[in-house]
Order: C-alpha cells, then sequence, then structure tokens
C-alpha cells in the first residue's frame, strides 16, 4: 500500500496548516500543493523567521523534499517568480527541487481584473474574495477555454486560444463594466516570456509521484483554504472555486483516490472565517475582538481581520463523515489561555424548524447549541509534552475527540515547531 499522507484544513482556511506541513515535512520525500492558488497564505516559522507561502508547499525550506505543484493548481506567474525570488535566501536550490505541471492553469490579468470589478460592483453577490483572479481563472477552466502553461511553449497555440479568450473578456469588460480593452499584445508577449521562464521547472507530477511513490518513496499533499470553503461541500457561494476538501486530491495532484492512506484534518481550537458567509457560531461580541488579538488573526494574503467564533463540531464532524479524515490536529489552543469557560457547538437549531437539506450548507437559519468546558488560565504556549498540559485542557482535548468522533494526533501549542505535540508517533 502506498504511504502518502494529507494535510488539509477542516473549517475556513487559516487553521495554521502550514506551520504543521513544515513540521512534518522532514517524514515525507516531496510535498505537493494540488488546488487553490495564491489565495493561499501559509505561515511558517523557521530560525525565528516569519515566513508567509502562497504557492510552493510548505517543504520548501527543508533542502531535501521535493515540491510539487498539481495540475489542479491554478498559477499567477507574476506571484510565482516573486514568491521564488523571495524565498531562494532561505530554501536553497529551488530550481532543482521544485516540480510543476504543465498542465496547471494560468490566471491571467483579465481574471484578476474581472475579479475586482465584480466584488466592487452591486450587481453581484459580494464574496469578499482575496481579489487574486481565483475565482475567474477556475471558470474558464470548467468552460475548457483556459490557458494551461503547456499553451504558453507554442505561440501559435497560445495565438489561437489568448485571441478567443481576449475577446471574449473584451466584450465582457465593455459591455457590463464600461472598462476599457485588454491589451492583447502585452498579455501574449508576458505569456510567452514566462513559457521560457517556467520550461525547466515543468514535469509530469502525476507521474513524478507515481515514481517516488514505486521506490517506497512518501509524499506529503497540502490543502489550501478549508473544506468549508471547498466549490461542492463548503458555505456555497461563500466558497472558493476549487475542491479543497480531501476528495479534490487525487483529481488536483493526478493520483487515485485510494494513494493516500492517513488524512490529517487540523482545526483551530476556535475558527475564523475571512470575507462574508455564514459562521454560526460567529462572536460579535469584544470577546470575538480579544480571540482575534490573541491569536493575531489578521489574513495572512490580504491582511483582512479575520473573525472569530466557538469551535464548531457540527459542520467539522460532517467534513469528516464525507472525507474519510484519519486524525485531527488541534491547533492555537494556546490561543484559549485567557478564557474561564470555552464553548463547543455541537449542534443547530434551524430557525426555519428543518435541516432536510443540511447538505446545501445554508448556515443562515442555523442557530448553535453549546457544551461549556472549563478554561485553564494558564499559558500553554510552546508546551510540547502532553503531561505538561493542565487537566482543563486534556478534558477540552478529550472533549473534541469525542464530539468529533476522531482522535487528536497531533497539538499545536505555538507557532514555531516548538510548539508541537505529536500524540500519534507513527504519523
Ligand atoms: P494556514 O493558512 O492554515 O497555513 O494558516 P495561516 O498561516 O494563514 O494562519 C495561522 C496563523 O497562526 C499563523 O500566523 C501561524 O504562525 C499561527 N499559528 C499556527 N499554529 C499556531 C498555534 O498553535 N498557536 C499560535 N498561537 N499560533 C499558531
Ligand atoms: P489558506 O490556504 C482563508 C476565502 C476568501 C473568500 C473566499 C473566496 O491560507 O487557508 P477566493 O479569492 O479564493 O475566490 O476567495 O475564500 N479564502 C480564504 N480564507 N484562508 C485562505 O487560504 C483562503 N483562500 C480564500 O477570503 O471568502
Ligand atoms: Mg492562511
Amino acid at each position: 500500500m502506498k504511504n502518502n499522507f494529507a494535510v488539509l484544513g477542516l473549517q475556513w482556511g487559516d487553521e495554521g496548516k502550514g506551520k504543521i506541513v513544515n513540521f512534518l515535512s522532514d517524514r515525507a520525500d516531496a510535498a505537493c500543493r494540488y488546488q487553490g492558488g495564491h489565495n493561499a497564505g501559509h505561515t511558517l516559522i523557521i530560525n525565528d523567521e516569519k515566513i508567509v507561502l502562497h504557492l510552493l508547499p510548505s517543504s520548501i525550506c527543508h533542502k531535501n523534499a521535493l515540491s510539487l505543484i498539481g495540475k489542479g493548481v491554478v498559477i499567477s506567474c507574476e506571484a510565482l517568480f516573486e514568491e521564488i525570488e523571495k524565498i531562494e535566501p532561505i530554501a536553497k536550490n529551488i530550481q532543482e527541487r521544485l516540480k510543476i505541471s504543465p498542465a496547471c492553469s494560468l490566471i491571467q490579468p483579465y481574471h484578476i481584473l474581472v475579479d475586482q470589478l465584480k466584488e466592487k460592483s452591486n450587481s453581484f453577490n459580494t464574496i469578499g474574495t482575496t481579489l487574486r483572479g481565483i475565482g475567474p481563472a477556475y471558470e474558464d477552466k470548467v468552460a475548457r477555454r483556459a490557458i494551461r502553461i503547456i499553451d504558453t511553449l507554442e505561440e501559435a497555440k497560445l495565438t489561437e486560444k489568448l485571441e478567443e479568450n481576449v475577446s471574449f473578456y473584451n466584450f465582457w469588460l465593455e459591455n457590463y463594466f464600461g472598462h476599457e480593452k485588454l491589451d492583447y499584445e502585452k498579455i501574449k508577449d508576458q505569456n510567452l516570456a514566462y513559457g521560457e521562464k517556467l520550461k525547466p521547472l515543468l514535469a509530469d507530477v502525476s507521474s513524478v509521484i507515481q515514481s517516488l511513490n514505486d521506490s517506497g518513496k512518501r509524499v506529503l499533499f497540502e490543502g489550501a483554504q478549508g473544506a468549508l470553503l471547498d466549490v461542492d461541500q463548503g458555505t456555497y457561494p461563500f466558497v472558493t472555486s476549487s475542491n479543497c476538501s480531501p476528495a479534490g486530491i487525487a483529481s488536483g495532484a493526478g493520483i487515485g483516490p485510494l494513494d493516500v492512506n492517513y488524512i490529517l484534518g487540523v482545526v483551530k481550537a476556535y475558527v475564523t472565517r475571512v470575507g462574508e458567509g455564514p459562521m454560526p457560531t460567529e462572536i460579535h461580541d469584544a470577546l470575538g475582538e480579544e480571540i482575534a488579538n490573541k491569536g493575531g488573526e489578521v489574513g495572512a494574503t490580504t491582511g483582512r481581520p479575520r473573525r472569530c467564533g466557538w469551535f464548531d463540531a457540527v459542520t467539522v464532524k460532517r467534513i469528516i463523515r464525507s472525507n474519510n479524515v484519519s486524525a485531527l490536529c488541534l491547533t492555537k489552543i494556546d490561543v484559549l489561555d485567557f478564557l474561564e469557560t470555552i464553548k463547543i457547538c455541537v449542534d443547530y437549531d434551524y430557525k426555519d424548524g428543518t435541516n432536510d437539506y443540511a447538505e446545501c450548507m445554508d448556515l443562515e437559519s442555523a442557530e448553535p447549541k453549546y457544551i461549556e468546558c472549563k478554561g485553564w488560565k494558564t499559558s500553554l504556549k510552546g508546551i510540547n509534552r502532553y503531561e505538561d498540559l493542565p487537566l482543563e485542557a486534556i478534558e477540552f482535548i478529550k472533549k473534541v475527540e469525542e464530539v468529533c468522533e476522531l482522535p487528536v494526533d497531533i497539538i499545536s501549542t505555538g507557532p514555531n515547531d516548538m510548539g508541537t505535540i505529536v500524540v500519534n508517533k507513527d504519523i
């Protein structure tokens, strides 16, 4: 059996995936991003230095690990090369260790423009996107007109596809938004130049993973966003445009659905959300702000404040059940150090009395029902042995396990590796 594993978020993103992937990187021979784009912001602390990655796998600073970007990722070349340049002094030999699928769709300047115009316009539902062009790029992919990396390697092919795209977008931009036309020649030249720059990094990622597995090596799949932002399983339409739940690993990386044998679902000890959309356990008073302050809850990509709420076991359990999640990683438990009482949402009452269509994740009318746990009122920051945790913290962790019906295999008590308790030594 293949020994691959995955680390992904089970809430609305920012669960601490980057820290955990970096921490677990020495247990893998390669790490692979398989969906999303530079809307992600994954924070790692290496030698006290804070590093935020958007597109590169969070294993990039481990000099022996191969870093892969699978075909399910939408790539902004500008963002990619900016990130490579920024990280190069810390992560050596990136050119040899980074492999990107030529089947990845590219984020074009018009995707970013349309994302921004739609978010500003009164005619569209405001989602509170990251304005990175993610939604429009995935729209083009599904509409079968996306420009993929492979298209930038051949001028004739690019010309044909780009002409079709630019005329489509020009019609929309001019007639709907009253915006000026796109500069076709400039976009074409940029694509050709990026194609040349990308060439040495390209590889058949699906086959690379296969070969690694054939020689007994292990691949770690790194999710971006969180399952509640998944376009099919999340709080639609307030979601991103990719499959960020475990179901997206196979299609986004080009592997079989049975090729991952351990899925670690990362959850914060509370919950946060950036942008619009329902969040039943949101704390609207000063306490929400206090948690946000203590947790440093500011978007790693856009700098927007994150909304905070109590741990919601209802949504997490739904995702666990429909996704074969193996175990939980509970992060940021230290942020709750100051609380007398900590709430966990274990059920919903629906204002309209029904939940027959819970699958639609229309959570606007969901009223949370809570249980309460006693706070520990002492600092957990940096604790790295289970036996050093106060009794109340252990009770809280056990309660999370009980309500989610899944073991907590890793506990995170701080932003760097020191504050990590590996409960399950077999990971
Ligand atoms: P990601 O998108 O899931 O990788 O998460 P982000 O990096 O966007 O946000 C998580 C934030 O919490 C970052 O600032 C991390 O440095 C920080 N962090 C991660 N784990 C912990 C933890 O256990 N305790 C505390 N206090 N901070 C953490
Ligand atoms: P990481 O990987 C938190 C949210 C946006 C918005 C919605 C759609 O760091 O956890 P998009 O630009 O993707 O079309 O925006 O999704 N969003 C995230 N929220 N963490 C992220 O990534 C996010 N990526 C997108 O705020 O509500
Ligand atoms: Mg983030």
